[in-house]
């Protein structure tokens, strides 16, 4: 098996394993897709991507990471989106849609105006509990019932918007320390009511998002989660909680786990390394028998066919390698003795 095998999941079938992972952009107002986003996603489709993820879509303004944050929120963005989806489609890529709240971690402010605010973070977040993410940032408001319930509606709104923009797949941000993570984590989440305490308790908010979305899309349509496999925190979320949670999220139809890991704390300490997250979706792969997808220091060819031909993961995302390259899987292909995938308007730079 190679990372240039298809991989069909539900009704999909990818043309590759090459998947482009979310990454934001910081390009957007009021939500909205532009040319950046076009040529972004665009380019990495005429490079041969199998599955290419838009960046961290928001569900409701309040959930984005910042103002100039992606957004399904509103019926409008689904043109813009479905342009997208449309020109990726022409080189046979599939697309996806990161739907995710940012929580505890949003801010009012672009990233490149950071350095100037003296407190980080949004006087509008909010997240299990009233803890913020690290020292300078705003206190998040503690939801309540009524909060949750309709953050959670947000989720299935956006993913009712994300069939009509023709996304090919939904994933569900739960890493990273956004708001389904801050929910999963006894770090952030100190609730007494029935989303806190307990395990079970604790990853209750996720997996009734899960139970809707599922319930409003097709059921040809994958679902994915990204996890953060790991808090990298002593007394945090941890890999054996990812395993009984994956174990959850696949009996509620959950197709493919998306092994991350961090960001739940400013100051957490992360050793990474080459292919450093394999072994998170090595072990949820084989404990639980539902599909993942590793993502993490991924750079080369070598490290790609490793994970695939030896079942360590279904599936390799990159994100930086992405960004020096768009066209990596062509490269790869040439480089490697594989006929690349070239759209005809290419075709005598690569015979
Ligand atoms: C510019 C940039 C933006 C990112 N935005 C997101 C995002 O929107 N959602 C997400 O889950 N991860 C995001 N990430 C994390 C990547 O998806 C990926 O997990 C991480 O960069 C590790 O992969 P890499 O070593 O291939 O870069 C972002 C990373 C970068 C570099």
């Amino acid at each position: 098996m190679s990372v240039f095998s298809q991989l069909t999941i539900r009704g999909v079938t990818l043309k590759n394993r090459i998947v482009v992972s979310p990454m934001c952009m910081y390009s957007s107002e009021d939500g909205f897709s532009n040319e950046w986003h076009l040529v972004h996603l665009g380019s990495r489709a005429v490079g041969g991507a199998g599955l290419i993820f838009t960046e961290a879509t928001a569900v409701e303004p309040r959930g984005r990471i910042s103002p100039v944050d992606l957004g399904i929120y509103k019926d409008e963005h689904v043109e813009g989106l479905k342009r997208i989806v449309d020109f990726c489609h022409n080189f046979g890529s599939k697309v996806g849609v990161q739907l995710a709240h940012a929580g505890r971690k949003a801010e009012d402010y672009a990233p490149w105006e950071r350095d100037e605010r003296k407190v980080k973070g949004s006087k509008h977040a909010i997240a299990p509990s009233p803890i913020p993410y690290g020292k300078d940032w705003h206190v998040p408001k503690e939801m309540n019932e009524e909060d949750i319930q309709s953050v959670q509606k947000a989720f299935e709104e956006a993913a009712k918007r994300a069939v009509s923009a023709g996304f090919d797949i939904i994933e569900v941000h739960a890493a990273h320390g956004y708001l389904i993570h801050e929910f999963l984590s006894p770090l952030s989440n100190r609730r007494s009511d029935i989303y806190g305490g307990s395990l079970e308790n604790r990853e209750r908010f996720l997996v009734e998002i899960v139970r809707k979305i599922r319930k409003v899309i097709p059921d040809s349509m994958p679902l994915f989660v990204r996890l953060s496999c790991v808090d990298h925190v002593e007394g945090g979320w941890n890999l054996e909680d990812s395993i009984h949670l994956a174990k959850r999220l696949k009996d509620e139809g959950c197709d493919v786990i998306d092994c991350s890991s961090g960001g739940i704390v400013e100051d957490e300490k992360v050793q990474a390394y080459p292919s450093f997250q394999v072994p998170y979706a090595e072990r949820i792969k084989k404990e639980v028998g539902i599909m993942t997808m590793s993502v993490g220091l991924i750079t080369t060819y070598e490290q790609a066919e490793d994970i695939i031909d030896n079942s360590r993961a279904d599936l390799v995302a990159m994100a930086r390698e992405f960004l020096r390259d768009p066209y990596l899987p062509m490269r790869w292909a040439k480089a490697h003795g594989i006929k690349p995938q070239v759209p005809r308007q290419y075709i005598r730079a690569w015979l």
